[in-house]
């Protein structure tokens, strides 16, 4: 019958384009996630701007398809760059563009071709700690609840209406590196819950607000630290 897919093949839902610089672990976390059944969203293209981002293999193994528009063969012309970006996204069919460590700052042009289609993951509950070296300043500022964030881009750096975040306490004993560890693996947990809602269709832009449809499992617990 027209529209039904052989028995064991994956149907598949929302496209999305992976943009990455480097090591792609939140790459891995959605490429894991694509590949449970009935996950609602497929990767259709992972773009590099580094040709030796370790992510590019990450890809490769799993069978997606990768391409490598580097910044540097653009010297000085960043609308060619990102022209370069678009047309690679939109020839994979891409609907759902997910920066996932990707580490240059895109125009506004970029920004609104692709508006309320363009997803980031951040180091820290925005809006605190915008821009590089958050677990540094988290703990340099003292603050007891840190974490990650999920949000639609806009023009202006780590802004955007926020779609999921989560929070991990920070310990009198974390240096950066422990403290990352503990936000990596949040991130690893938000970045595929935040595509998820997106592709079933429940996250609403309102203003600057998302409102999200129905009740998200695992949300209503408190976190108090230090512990009470
Ligand atoms: C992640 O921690 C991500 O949140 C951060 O870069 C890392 C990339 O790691 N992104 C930003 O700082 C963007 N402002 P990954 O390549 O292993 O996913």
């Amino acid at each position: 019958m027209a529209g039904l897919k052989p028995a064991g093949l994956k149907p598949s839902g929302l496209k999305l384009g992976v943009l990455i610089s480097g090591r792609g672990s939140n790459l891995q976390a959605l490429i894991d996630a694509c590949a449970q059944p009935g996950f609602p969203a497929e990767i259709a293209l992972v773009l590099s701007n580094k040709a030796d981002a370790y992510g590019l293999e990450r890809a490769a193994k799993a069978s997606i398809a990768t391409a490598v528009v580097s910044h540097r063969d653009y010297p000085g012309d960043k609308p060619a760059f990102e022209a370069a970006m678009d047309a690679a996204l939109r020839g994979a069919g891409v609907e759902l563009v997910c920066l996932a460590g990707f580490m240059r700052i895109l125009s506004p042009w970029f920004v609104e071709r692709w508006q309320n289609r363009l997803i980031n993951i951040h180091p820290s509950l925005l809006p605190s700690f915008k821009g590089l070296d958050t677990h540094e300043r988290a703990i340099a500022a003292g603050v007891r609840v840190h974490g990650c964030t999920v949000h639609y881009v806009r023009p202006a750096m780590d802004e955007g209406p926020i779609i999921v975040q989560a929070a991990v306490p920070v310990l009198g004993t974390d240096d950066p590196h422990a403290l990352a560890e503990r936000v990596l693996e949040q991130e690893h947990r938000i970045y595929p819950l935040a595509v998820r809602l997106i592709a079933e269709g429940r996250v609403r832009v309102d203003g600057e607000r998302v409102v999200v449809e129905g009740h998200v499992p695992g949300t209503d617990a408190a976190l108090v630290n230090p512990a009470a």
